[in-house]
């Protein structure tokens, strides 16, 4: 595939000059969601679907972008003078707005450059492929200026900064840092309170993860996002009246339950009970699973479904589907919605032998109550964002 990208690389921009390659990762979150901005605990971990990329350092200040996968699109084009989100920019203010954060951290980018992209990531599936090209753009800026300092841990902090600063996008770290600091075979256990993190292996001998991704145009998603970021900020406020805490995250269940009524409004109480117990969840799933005991964070998934459709209602009808008719067929062992909702993915667990009945179960039911197909991938976890060797 190096090849045929390297050949479309020359074939849009001119051949010549020293070509570099990138990959990074899409992510999912198999356990831990909307905890990410509550100063909670998240479980996520990079896949091998990600974005490839191939660059070209400029000698002027333009950069041009083109991807495989939007040829209609055709070459964008942009300028370092002129670093700001426009609409018809389209998917280049996700490398744009990097540039400009590396910019606004005080790095130096002194020249443009060119860059085409090839994602085999499902697009607006909820697998994080905005983030997977921030990511990409970042350590390919890292290398081809040779900026020196900057970690994997900040170019994942310099990722939701652009997604926060420039593209409006009031996201918390975990995509990014799951997509730049991502390992084969682990999943990585992350405290977005202090950013601390451990690698946890995930050994799912005779299972496999399977994705199953709605289809559903997520549409109105990014503003209810920041509508439950608000909502988790006024609970959080009323809170810390009448107990000392810095987020939600550093609640256990019973000092949730003892404090509640501080939280003057019925809905805003269900959408922090969400944040405190799927925080708590999702240490107890980390713990479970180091005991070796698949079976018991497959319930804890489930539970984890059912918070986030009946307290922090970010599922709706088609993840609701998908995730109540995998519950039903045989060889699940859990199953939830991830990522943001809305829309997007869920992620299972299934007996490696009941993989293609859970696909037709599942995909049948979905299609003749939806009205349109879910797609279903059987994923493997990778390495996070680098060079593309
Ligand atoms: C999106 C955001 C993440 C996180 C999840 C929900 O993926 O980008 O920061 O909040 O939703 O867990």
């Amino acid at each position: 595939m190096k090849q045929e990208l390297i050949s479309k690389f020359n074939e849009i921009y001119g051949a010549g000059g020293e070509l570099r390659t990138y990959f990074a990762p899409g992510r999912v979150n198999l356990i831990g969601e909307h905890t990410d901005y509550n100063g909670g605990h998240v479980f996520p971990c990079a896949l091998t679907i990600g974005t490839y990329g191939v660059f070209r350092k400029r000698t002027d200040s333009k950069m041009r972008f083109y991807s495989v996968n939007f040829p209609d699109a055709g070459v964008l084009e942009g300028d370092l003078n002129d670093l700001k989100p426009k609409k018809e920019a389209g998917w280049s203010n996700y490398p744009v707005g990097m540039v400009w954060t590396f910019i606004e951290k005080g790095h130096k980018i002194d020249a443009g450059f060119d860059m085409l992209i090839y994602g085999t990531i499902p697009d607006a599936s909820g697998l994080s492929s905005s983030a997977s090209v921030h990511m990409l753009t970042a350590v390919a800026i890292r290398d081809l200026y040779g900026i020196e300092g900057v970690s994997n841990i900040d170019i994942a902090l310099f990722g939701q900064y652009a997604e926060n600063h420039f593209n409006g996008v009031n996201c918390g770290i975990m995509d990014q840092f799951a997509i730049s600091m991502g390992k084969k075979d682990n999943a990585i256990y992350l405290d977005t309170s202090n950013l601390e993190y451990e690698y946890a292996p995930i050994k799912l001998d005779g299972m496999k993860i399977v994705i199953a991704c709605s289809n559903k145009k997520r549409g109105l998603g990014d503003s209810k996002y920041n509508e439950r970021r608000a909502e988790c900020e006024t609970a959080l406020s009323e809170l810390q009246k009448v107990v000392d805490i810095k987020t939600l995250g550093d609640l256990t269940e019973e000092e949730f339950e003892a404090h509640k009524d501080a939280i003057k409004d019925e809905v805003r109480q269900r959408r922090a009970r969400h944040a405190v117990y799927e925080n708590q969840r999702t240490k107890r799933a980390v713990e479970v699973l180091k005991h070796g005991d698949v079976e018991e964070f497959g319930r804890l998934m489930n539970a984890s479904h059912i918070s986030l459709r009946d307290d922090y209602e970010v599922t709706g009808k088609e993840l609701d589907t998908l995730v109540e008719e995998a519950w039903k067929a045989d060889g699940v062992v859990g199953s939830r919605m991830t990522g943001a909702g809305f829309g997007g993915c869920t992620v299972s667990i299934v007996k490696t032998d009941c993989v293609d009945n859970f696909i037709r179960q599942v995909g049948t039911v979905y299609e003749s109550t939806i009205g349109y197909k879910a797609d279903f991938y059987v994923v493997e976890i990778g390495d996070g964002a680098g060079i593309w060797e």
